[in-house]
């Protein structure tokens, strides 16, 4: 961790104003009231309250005094609080770091290959996340962050520390009656808080239904399915920066979403803990049933909510996706190559029939399903492992399998494509541990 490490925490003697500055651009203030406390959450955007923060930390003229945390709880204990409510993980109390060593992680993520942790640790609050990035600091241990483990493919043992997100809650943090703000806890599982809000009548999130994981993993790769990416509701996220514990909260734009992409997957990988995701959803919405099988599903349903669009689509993909549950995967093991208009047209003019979708910047997505399917590999059979036979682009472990044995027939797809089609397929899945010894396509491992 860099020197200014954050939170830090301030007292304006007087007033007896109490600060607890998250980050450069985040603060919390307590301001006393004759019956207890009013508290404010600043999210810094403009120049006059970074003003302030900047002088909170340089303890400017002597004015502010600096405390510890344990002093501004004890203080703020002493009243009632109202003002702004606390977001789901950012409850104070200090917190301790307490890992378990040698943990088994085969039951922490979906694939389900061997692997253990070195060190691995469940976090509940912002607190836990700093004190975990701290201990790792201290012990000069990497860390790697997992929540529902969906998307993750391990090829060895984990060294240093894996902390499992579990930071959970739900607030509703502002209603006009038709839109709605939600801040979600990074480690409630993503499906569950599709079920909360279609059940409350929000719209936004229903195409998204059934998706593994937990929230904070969604805009680490901007999840899509049935026509929809989670960057459309996205309002904001929100992340500790494990440079210096600094809370920080990211637009939409600063976000860079694109497809299966985002800052967090590229220039932001390893740098941020995403601890909470706000969402605007709408009771107003529109439901999207353009995509795939969802209009056929939905016929003779007037008028569709966006339950029954989630339903519809639970149903479409209980019927193609295999259950992690009972089948080891991790979803699509590849992302839809995107082709420049030159590089599909003689993809096209050999395979006028390839399943492809024209985008407004001129760039065609082409069915990565179909250029496997056609090469011959869905429902191929590895014994412990192999390739679904419903989804060529799920590639399934049985029992038996290592990360490296699922990584070789990854490799032998792609080689097999590419002299196919003359198109490199990119794993979507974010290969864990993979060393540059490992077969042919270790420059692409994520
Ligand atoms: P993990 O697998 O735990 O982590 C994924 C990556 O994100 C890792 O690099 C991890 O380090 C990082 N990460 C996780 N949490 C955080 C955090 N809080 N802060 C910073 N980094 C973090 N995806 C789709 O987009 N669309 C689909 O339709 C879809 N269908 C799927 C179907 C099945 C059957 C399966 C198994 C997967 C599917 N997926 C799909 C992929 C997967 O569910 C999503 O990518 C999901 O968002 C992963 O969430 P997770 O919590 O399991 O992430
Ligand atoms: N296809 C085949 N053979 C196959 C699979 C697909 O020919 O074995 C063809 C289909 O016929 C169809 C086209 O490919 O014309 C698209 O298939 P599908 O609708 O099943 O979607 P996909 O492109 O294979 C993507 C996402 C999924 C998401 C679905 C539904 C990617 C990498 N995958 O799959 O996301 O659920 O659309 O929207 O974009 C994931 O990311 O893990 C994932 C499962």
């Amino acid at each position: 961790m860099s020197e200014t490490t954050f939170p830090q925490f301030r007292l304006l003697p007087g007033p007896g104003i109490c600060y607890a500055v998250e980050g450069p651009k985040r603060l919390i203030e307590w301001r006393p009231r004759s019956d207890g406390w009013w508290r404010t959450d600043v999210v810094a955007r403009e120049y006059p309250e970074q003003l302030l923060i900047r002088d909170l930390l340089a303890c400017e003229e002597g004015r502010y005094t600096t405390c510890t945390e344990e002093e501004v709880v004890l203080q703020v204990a002493r009243g009632k609080v109202a003002g702004d409510g606390i977001l789901p993980g950012m409850q104070p109390g200090v917190a301790r770091c307490e890992p378990t060593a040698d943990v088994d992680l085969s039951g922490l993520h979906t694939f389900g290959v061997p692997a253990r942790a070195e060190f691995a640790v469940e976090v509940r609050t912002d607190g836990e996340v700093r004190a975990a990035l701290q201990w790792a600091a201290e012990c000069a241990l990497p860390v790697l962050v997992l929540g529902g483990g969906s998307n993750v493919l391990f090829h060895r043992d984990v060294e240093g520390l894996v902390v499992l997100n579990r930071i959970g809650g739900t607030a509703v943090l502002a209603d006009d009656g038709d839109r709605v703000e939600v801040a979600v806890g990074a480690g409630e599982p993503w499906h569950g808080f599709v079920v909360q809000a279609t059940e409350a009548g929000w719209g936004g999130v229903e195409n998204l239904a059934l998706i593994p994981g937990s929230v904070g993993a969604a805009p680490m790769q901007n999840i899509g399915a049935y026509g929809a990416e989670v960057r459309e509701v996205i309002a904001w996220v929100e992340a500790i920066d494990r440079r210096d514990g600094a809370l920080q909260r990211f637009t939409p734009e600063e976000c860079a979403f694109g497809y299966r992409e985002s800052l967090f997957k590229q220039a932001g990988r390893d740098r941020y803990v995403i601890v909470r995701v706000g969402f605007h959803l709408r009771r107003s919405v529109e439901v999207r049933t353009g995509y795939g099988d969802i209009a056929r599903e939905l016929a003779g349903v007037e008028a569709p909510r966006p339950g029954d669009v989630a339903a519809a689509v639970i149903r479409i993909r209980r019927s193609k996706l295999p259950d992690p549950a009972v089948l080891g995967n991790a979803g699509s093991f590849f992302k839809n190559p995107v082709l420049s208009p030159v590089a599909f047209a003689p993809l096209q003019a050999a395979h006028p029939e390839v399943p492809h979708w024209p985008a407004a910047d001129g760039t065609v997505k082409v069915a990565a399903g179909w250029l496997i399917e056609q090469a011959g590999w869905k429902g191929h059979d590895r014994g412990t492992h192999g390739v679904h036979d419903r989804q060529a682009l799920v590639l399934v472990h049985r029992g038996g399998a290592t990360g490296a044995d699922i990584w070789q027939l990854a490799s032998d797809i792609r080689a097999s494509v590419r002299e196919r089609f003359g198109v490199d397929l990119e794993p979507e899945v974010n290969q864990i541990g993979l060393s540059a010894a490992a077969p042919q396509n270790s420059a692409q491992g994520k």
